[in-house]
Order: C-alpha cells, then sequence, then structure tokens
C-alpha cells in the first residue's frame, strides 16, 4: 500500500470526544522515546506530522491522523516514562485504556519494542495485559540501524521466548528503522491486508 495524503485530524485524552469510528484505524504504542512518532513520520514520508524528541515524555495526547482519506493512524502517548508523577502515570493509564478498550474501530495496535533491549518486564505486562483483553496486535521492533542484524534477531528471539511461557504463539513481527525506512513496505502492506479484509467483510 503506497500513503498519498497524511493529515493531522485532531489531539484528544476523551475517547467520546475522537473522531467518529466509521474507518479503520491503527494504533502505535510503546514505553516513551520507543520510537512511536518517528514510525509514524517515516510510513507517511513527512519528517514533520507527528512531533518527536530525544526527550521521552513527547507525546501527551491521543493523535489522529487521516491517511488516504480512508482510516486512521494514532500516535500514543508512551508508557513508563520515569519522572511522570504517580498522578499523571494514573490518568495515562485511564485514558489509553479507555481508548484501547472503548474504540470500536480499533483494528490492530502495533507494540513498539526497542531492539536494543532485552525483554523489559514494562513491554511484557502490556502485551499479556492485551491479551486479557483480547486485542489484536503485532510487535514492531524499532531503531534496528543502531545495532547488528545478529543482535537485533538475538533480543527479538529472546523476547519471543518470553512471551511463550504465558502465550501459546507469537504474533507478527516486525523490524524497522525510522532513519533507513526499513520494514516500511511491510508495515503497511500488512496495514493494507487488514483493511482490505474489513472492506470485503462490509459487503
Ligand atoms: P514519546 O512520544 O515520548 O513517547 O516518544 P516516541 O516513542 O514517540 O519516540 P520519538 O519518535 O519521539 O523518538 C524518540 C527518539 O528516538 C528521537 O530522538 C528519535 O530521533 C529517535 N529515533 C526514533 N526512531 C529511531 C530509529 O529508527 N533509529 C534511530 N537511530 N533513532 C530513532
Ligand atoms: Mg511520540
Amino acid at each position: 500500500m503506497e500513503i498519498r495524503t497524511a493529515e493531522f485530524i485532531s489531539s484528544n485524552t476523551k475517547v467520546d470526544k475522537l473522531p467518529q469510528p466509521d474507518k479503520p484505524e491503527h494504533a502505535f504504542i510503546g514505553r516513551s522515546n520507543v520510537g512511536k512518532s518517528s514510525l509514524i513520520n517515516m510510513l507517511t514520508g513527512n519528517r514533520k506530522l507527528a512531533k518527536t524528541s530525544q526527550t521521552p515524555g513527547k507525546t501527551q495526547l491521543i493523535n489522529h491522523f487521516l491517511i488516504n482519506r480512508a482510516w486512521y493512524l494514532v500516535d500514543l502517548p508512551g508508557y513508563g516514562y520515569a519522572r511522570t508523577s504517580k498522578k499523571n502515570r494514573r490518568t495515562w493509564e485511564g485514558f489509553i485504556t479507555d481508548y484501547i478498550e472503548r474504540r470500536p474501530n480499533l483494528q490492530c495496535v502495533m507494540v513498539l519494542i526497542d531492539s536494543r533491549l532485552e525483554p523489559q518486564a514494562i513491554d511484557l505486562e502490556f502485551i499479556n495485559w492485551l491479551g486479557s483483553r483480547r486485542v489484536p496486535f503485532v510487535l514492531v521492533f524499532t531503531k534496528a540501524d543502531k545495532q547488528s542484524k545478529q543482535k537485533t534477531i538475538q533480543h527479538i528471539r529472546l523476547f519471543e521466548r518470553e512471551m511463550l511461557r504465558t502465550w501459546e504463539s507469537v504474533p507478527e513481527v516486525f523490524v524497522t528503522s525510522s532513519v533507513n525506512q526499513q520494514g516500511k513496505a511491510e508495515l503497511l502492506e500488512f496495514i493494507g491486508e487488514v483493511n482490505g479484509a474489513i472492506e470485503k467483510g462490509a459487503q
């Protein structure tokens, strides 16, 4: 699939105020600083679309981007931002979990994971929560340009092994880099397939 147009639509914390859920939607989530906003910019070919920063905690709201006038990409705030106060963290948990549980057009959650790190408890906890809510998701390993291919593969294997302690199978895995566009074609093809399947179902 090719992205022809990408428009910023809205920033929100309240699920009731989000755009009408009349188009398929794919959301990006993961630890603060993992590269969610950068990945959205890479996929859409617009470096200024989603705001990025070297400092964790940049994205604070639920941001909707309309793609090809047909579906939404959603940029979410990261979890695990150490400097956020407890109260802030609870607010985050509240509105993000509310969003994931109540958004009827949410097709797939892209869980971003830093490919440079060994499995992190916080990512596994979040994934287990998604599982308990039966939310479909895939794993997107980010920043693959930062180390050797072997290291990335090693971290993916370790992550899958951790998951298989409690899961029967592992979801689809993508390896990406916002710097050299690795994984762009694969992720867009996947989203295209999901959206295509919905269209077919609607006919
Ligand atoms: P929050 O909004 O704070 O949760 O962060 P985020 O997950 O949206 O991360 P963001 O896209 O703002 O990127 C964080 C930092 O990582 C920035 O300095 C980016 O330039 C850098 N970064 C993101 N993706 C990549 C990548 O694929 N490769 C490299 N080398 N750096 C990246
Ligand atoms: Mg961000």
